[in-house]
């Protein structure tokens, strides 16, 4: 008589929320790919970013006096660029020229001083939520769990992606045997691999699921050339078979060349130009003129070599 007898078990009540999460990750999913088919098709960029500033504390600043505030610099100063939807856009720059605080602004991790950005329309400021969506969460300078083995760090990441382990393992494993990782050494603990397998991991954790938009910094960096190779093709095919945009950092000119539809150098804080690569090469003094020539120009940096005693 009493409800007694036909009250949920523990089991069953775990059963009941485990179907309820499922269902609301469907539900969002469905809203997302809602969102994604219109967006796609808006005509907007998948990427705008207007006069974004962004200052931080100088490291040898001093506050004197309670009331006086540590000087700051601007580490980026008034940023203006777009990036189309299914483009390959890539930074170039200096050291501390701004390219990781940038990347940091658009996927929701460092909030913007001043200025604008919008992933697919949307603002990072007024729905981060939504953009974290839209980009991959897990950036290739992101850390590891060092104790951890590197498939543990790559299914926590999966899970972060919402991914199924299953589908997760199968596009981690191929992307580790193209890049030369022998996906067998995923059981060890991270700390006892290479910087350069290390990387390899990151990068497969990176390009594991197709975001709308694909945040890289540095994606090769450390890698040996066939496995720079690799990667660069893996991320083309995403922009082929996906139609991800990407927006990503290098130090590696050959790769912006080979790589990015567009290039833009930073310098300062400021972006100083922004082109296809055969426009800045042309800009920089055309025929023989090579990316890093003109990258050494653009950010007033010239070799003056050792035949001037320099
Ligand atoms: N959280 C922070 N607090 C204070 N200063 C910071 C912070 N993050 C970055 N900076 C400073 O901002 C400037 C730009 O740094 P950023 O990491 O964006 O450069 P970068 O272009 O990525 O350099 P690299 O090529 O060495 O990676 C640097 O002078 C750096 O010291
Ligand atoms: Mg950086």
């Amino acid at each position: 008589m009493s409800g007694k007898n036909i009250a949920p078990t523990r089991d069953e009540k775990e059963g009941l929320k485990m179907a309820a999460g499922t269902y609301e990750r469907v539900e969002l999913e469905r809203e997302l790919d809602g969102f994604l088919a219109e967006a796609m098709n808006d005509g907007r960029p998948a990427l705008k970013v207007e006069a974004l500033t962004k200052r931080f504390p100088r490291p040898e600043g001093k506050r004197r006096g309670f009331w006086r505030r540590r000087p700051k610099f601007a580490a980026l100063a008034a940023v203006t660029f777009t990036v189309e939807k299914g483009e390959i856009f890539g930074f170039i720059g200096m050291n501390g020229s701004g390219k990781s605080t940038l990347i940091r602004i658009v996927s929701t991790l460092l909030m913007p001083d001043e200025g604008q950005v919008e992933v697919f329309g949307v603002d990072v400021e007024g729905n981060p939520a939504r953009v974290r969506e839209l980009i991959n969460r897990v950036a290739v300078d992101a850390a590891f769990f060092k104790v951890l083995s590197g498939s543990e760090n790559l299914r926590y990441a999966a899970r972060l992606y919402g991914l199924s382990p299953r589908l997760a393992r199968e596009r981690y494993d191929g992307l580790l045997t193209r890049i030369g990782f022998d996906p067998k050494r995923l059981s060890d603990q991270i700390k006892s691999l290479s910087r350069g397998e290390r990387q390899k991991v990151a990068a497969a954790r990176a390009l594991m699921t197709a975001p709308a938009l694909l945040l890289l910094d540095e994606p090769t960096t450390g890698l040996d050339p066939r496995s720079k190779r690799e990667v660069q093709r893996v991320i083309r095919e995403m922009r082929e078979e996906e139609g991800t945009t990407v927006l990503l950092t290098t130090h590696d000119m050959e790769e912006a060349e080979r790589l990015c539809d567009r290039v833009g150098i930073l310098h300062e804080g400021r972006i100083v130009t922004i082109g296809t690569p055969a426009e800045l090469t042309a800009r920089a003094g055309g025929a023989g003129t090579t990316l890093e020539d003109a990258f050494l120009k653009f950010t007033g940096a010239e070799w003056l070599g050792d035949e001037n005693g320099a």
